[in-house]
């Protein structure tokens, strides 16, 4: 087999990590490290598209890195590193600045979301930014990227890249001895489980996010259990019961968020949940699950506080996994440039 499968997913250091960055993304980093050879990225680069101010960047970048070990990702068996330590992500990015047609980047609807109505004193990076993931994951030929729901659209534009990369190139690609043609392979997203989209407490309409002004919109990582108990408590619901089907939740955003962090925290189905919670109030579902969050989230908040403790041990992490991230794309790299002519 050409190409080996490989998992590539990156996070954001830009503080208050979330229940949505847990569930959506982490926990299933953690289940992949099993079966695959995995790279999971602390993406500083992405996270200066918008303001970040350096010191508690660092801070951040430290974070992220306690919760993907806090969390069970071993960092022997597998590479934790920052982007910015391997300068093949911003070599191949500028690649990729130039096959990504304006067009397709017009249509990413995180920038327009992200923008918004100042779309003019937007940073470049904001607007190039899908060209730079695209460029994270094909620096490994990745082949699998766990990823919340919210990176569908930034993982087809990668595959787009990725195809029409090996267009443009097919003769040269083929010189180099690619013979079926494929030098970038078609990364797959993984969506999977209950809470791909975890919504705000506050609001059903809002995804969960690091950049909400309420505080109480979000369960962060390092949230203490009484603070875990106070935001489920008064997570915002409806005065109905819960239903015992599925079909039960449809136009009821706030109770099938819910009733998808108890799933996910839970490693069941929301059907199951309905089939033990179904036609009871919340006044007794709120208690359950915060008992469920504190349970899982409280020692993952511990371990990261201890970890975090000793930054000089993190920073070695992240330094020796960038050492073992370059071995894969250096290689890579070389052969990109070689394709496109460079000398
Ligand atoms: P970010 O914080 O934007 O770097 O996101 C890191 C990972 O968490 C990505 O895979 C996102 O898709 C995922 N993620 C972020 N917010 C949520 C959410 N509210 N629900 C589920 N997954 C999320
Ligand atoms: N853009 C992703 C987010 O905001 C983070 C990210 C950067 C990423 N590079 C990646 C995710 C590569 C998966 C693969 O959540």
């Amino acid at each position: 087999m050409e190409h080996q499968e490989r998992v590539f997913s990156g996070v954001q250091p830009t503080g208050n990590l979330h229940l949505g960055n847990y569930l959506g993304a982490i926990t299933k980093f953690v289940a992949l490290q099993q079966s695959h050879q995995c790279l999971y990225c602390v993406v500083d680069m992405h996270a200066i598209t918008v303001w970040q101010d350096p010191a508690i960047l660092s801070h951040n970048i430290r974070e992220v890195t306690a919760a993907f070990i806090a969390s069970g990702i071993d960092p022997k068996k597998q590479i934790i590193f920052n982007q910015s330590q391997v300068s093949g992500h911003a070599e191949l990015a500028w690649v990729f600045n130039c096959v990504a047609r304006m067009g397709w980047l017009n249509r990413m609807t995180q920038f327009k979301e992200k923008a918004g109505k100042h779309r003019e004193n937007a940073s470049v990076g904001l607007y190039a930014y899908p060209n730079l993931m695209a460029a994270d994951i094909l620096l490994y030929h990745a082949t699998h990227v766990p990823v919340g729901e919210d990176q569908k659209q930034h993982l087809e534009l990668a595959r787009d890249i990725a195809q029409k990369f090996n267009v443009d190139f097919a003769e040269a690609i083929k010189a180099a001895g690619h013979h079926d043609g494929i030098f970038f392979p078609q990364p797959e997203p993984l969506i999977t489980g209950p809470a791909t989209r975890v919504m705000s407490l506050r609001d059903g309409s809002k995804k969960m996010s690091k950049s909400d002004p309420s505080d109480m919109s979000r369960i962060t990582m390092t949230d203490d259990a009484e603070t875990i108990v106070k935001k489920i408590r008064k997570a915002k619901t409806d005065p109905d019961a819960l239903p015992s089907e599925l079909d039960g939740l449809k136009d009821r955003a706030e109770a099938g968020n819910l009733v998808g962090i108890f799933a996910a925290l839970n490693g069941t189905s929301k059907e199951d949940v309905l089939k033990e919670f179904g036609g009871k109030q919340f006044s007794e579902f709120k208690p359950a699950l915060a008992e469920l969050a504190v349970e899982k989230v409280s020692p993952i908040g511990d371990e990261m506080r201890r970890l975090l403790d000793d930054p000089a041990e993190l920073d070695a992490i992240l330094k020796n996994g960038a050492t073992r991230a370059r071995a894969i794309a250096d290689p890579i790299m070389a052969e990109t440039k070689k394709i496109i002519g460079f000398i």
